[in-house]
């Protein structure tokens, strides 16, 4: 009774510590109300090309309405989010809501060719949403070519009116997105790259909220500060928008509390850095009880491959105490090295679901074997110095299960819906054709064959499976950590290793796993995933590295239909782009 009673006058406090701080819920210069609850959340994107200067240079980049990073989505829990995006650009776009888990909305997920026709230059359409038992922080982004190198901004969800955060409530609240910035058209990068067969160059610069910081040419001024009250505890919301390289994050003297990760409240675990691959989020507490002084907080990369370039500057922001000397030097953040495995398999043993997990999946009904990596193929081009630039003279290309997706030049759902034939198959196979050891050795018969197939090949799950991924790493031309991401789902993470995935010694945690939307295979290791497949429509899952996207590391799931309306994907909107 007593324990009651004490719980109950906390959450009174809570409640109006929650009300008194509404207001200073300041993030990246938005005043954010806290919305009111199952409301809808209208926004206005206008897809737009702008001139900004970066890196001693004035460039164009494509942004919405004009910002970078793009506007916040703001939403409570369970609100309705409706987003009408015009594309004013000469490219085509698209947009996706990454982590949104798109209950009976799959025509709204926004992945170029797999869910929808790109929005054609001039062309409107209107994505909608809810957020079905979702909160916390998520990214939009382009889902079309290499945009969303700058077309990219974060979704904030609260809880419902009058339901605190499992934590201290935070005395402000921070958006931090780490990004990659590129002086070239990335939608011509993209074509180049391919179009030569092999890697693509590195990023000019490393961004915290598009600022590449001090460390680079002409970015003294270009420079992302947060000042903070001395004694105070600040959520950070950090978000990776970046391209092709993970990324480490660190504030220097501080330290991080992880209390969520996707949208997903995890046991708080405090650690001295964080790794996030392209498309993963984390919630941090950190509290400014150091001495009143200036700290960086920095992104420097985590490269676990082998022989790839990659931007070796860190970028630096500033974590500020007010009555530090604006001059002063700030003390630098010790990120680690960039090939420290040791320091993310510590943060991933860290996590862990705050509630334990009640919905996950003790049995399966589908048991899939999917290895990721890359492969090289031969060279056919008749000018091999131009187009097989890749290792040994050949052609960079990526697989699962040695499948390379190619996207259709149609929506995939679309002709999944309207039936319309020749343009995917459905013999996706739920195993490698050979098992062999993956981590040291190649597919193919010799070890210099390192081909793979090519295919639109989907994998068709009926409504209600519960489904197990082992995803497994392969070594055939580097290992590699590979930030892989399901549309549509979050996943639970029941276990993960180094080395090839072995049954007999694997272990899993049914307990207490975290619920992701995106998980970092080990480099040279696996993950094991589980997720119930109950939101019928056509679910892209790739890694989130945009090269290897590009080179075919995805695979598509078509979930099917269960009984009735609310098992049943709508109709398609009438507003729907053509190809
Ligand atoms: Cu964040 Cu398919 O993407």
């Amino acid at each position: 009774m007593a324990n009651q009673l004490a719980t109950s006058g906390i959450l009174y406090l809570w409640l109006n510590l929650l009300i008194m701080n509404a207001h200073r819920m300041s993030v990246m210069g938005f005043i954010a109300r806290w919305p009111g609850g199952r409301s809808t959340r209208s926004y206005d994107f206008k897809v737009q090309t702008t001139k900004i200067e970066k890196l001693c240079n004035t460039w164009d980049i494509v942004t919405i309405n004009g910002m970078f990073p793009g506007p916040v989505i703001y939403a409570q829990e369970d609100d309705r989010v409706i987003v009408r995006v015009t594309n004013e650009t000469p490219y085509n776009a698209t947009i996706h809501w990454h982590g949104v888990r798109q209950r009976l909305s799959c025509w709204s997920d926004g992945p170029s060719y797999i869910t929808q026709c790109p929005i054609q230059s001039g062309q409107t359409f209107t994505y909608e949403f809810t957020l079905v038992q979702q909160k916390g922080t998520l990214l939009w982004h382009a889902h079309v070519s290499w945009l969303r190198g700058t077309v990219y901004g974060a979704i904030v969800v609260y809880p419902k009116t009058g339901v605190p955060y499992p934590f201290i409530y935070p005395y402000e609240e921070h958006i931090i997105l780490l990004g990659e910035f590129w002086l070239r058209d990335l939608v011509q990068l993209e074509q180049s790259v391919i179009a030569s067969g092999g890697g693509p160059p590195p990023a000019d610069a490393y961004t915290i909220n598009g600022h590449p910081g001090p460390n680079y040419n002409c970015s003294t001024n270009d420079v992302y500060k947060i000042d903070v009250v001395p004694g105070k505890t600040y959520l950070l919301r950090l978000i990776s928008a970046s391209l092709n390289t993970e990324h480490f994050f660190a504030i220097a003297n501080h330290k991080l509390t992880i209390v969520e990760a996707d949208a997903e409240y995890t046991k708080p675990f405090t650690t001295d850095h964080v790794m996030l691959g392209p498309g993963q989020t984390l919630n941090v507490l950190v509290t400014a009880n150091q001495p009143i002084a200036k700290y960086s907080m920095a992104m420097g990369p985590y490269m676990s491959a082998r022989n790839v370039p990659f931007q070796t500057i860190t970028s630096t922001a500033y974590f500020q105490y007010l009555g530090a000397l604006p001059n002063s030097l700030s003390s630098p953040a010790p990120v680690p090295t960039f090939n420290d495995n040791l320091a993310v398999k510590t943060v991933m043993d860290g996590l862990r679901s705050l509630s334990g997990t009640p919905s996950v999946p003790k049995e399966i009904d589908q048991n899939l074997f999917i290895t990721i990596g890359l492969n090289v193929q031969k060279c056919t081009s008749r000018n091999p110095q131009q187009n097989c630039q890749g290792l040994n003279g050949g052609v960079m290309a990526a697989s699962m299960n040695n499948i390379s997706f190619i996207k259709p030049n149609i929506s995939l759902l679309e002709a999944y819906y309207r039936k319309i034939n020749g343009y995917f198959t459905e013999d996706f196979p739920g195993a490698p054709f050979k098992f062999y050891d993956f981590v040291n050795g190649a597919p193919n018969n010799a070890p210099v064959d390192t081909n793979s197939l090519n295919g639109s090949r989907t994998y068709v799950l009926e409504y209600g499976t519960r489904v197990q991924l082992i995803l497994q790493d392969t070594g055939t031309v580097t290992t590699e950590n590979h930030p892989i991401h399901l549309h549509g789902f979050s996943f639970h993470v029941i276990g993960y290793g180094t080395g090839n995935y072995n049954p007999d010694t694997a272990n899993f945690n049914l307990v207490d796993p975290p619920y992701l939307n995106t998980i970092g295979v080990p480099v040279g290791g696996w993950a094991a995933v589980r997720f119930l497949a109950d939101n019928p429509g056509v679910w892209f899952m790739h890694c989130h590295l945009e090269i290897h996207l590009s080179w075919g590391l995805s695979v598509v799931f078509i979930v099917k239909n269960g009984q009735g309306p609310l098992q049943t994907l709508p109709h398609p909107p009438a507003d729907l782009p053509r190809c």
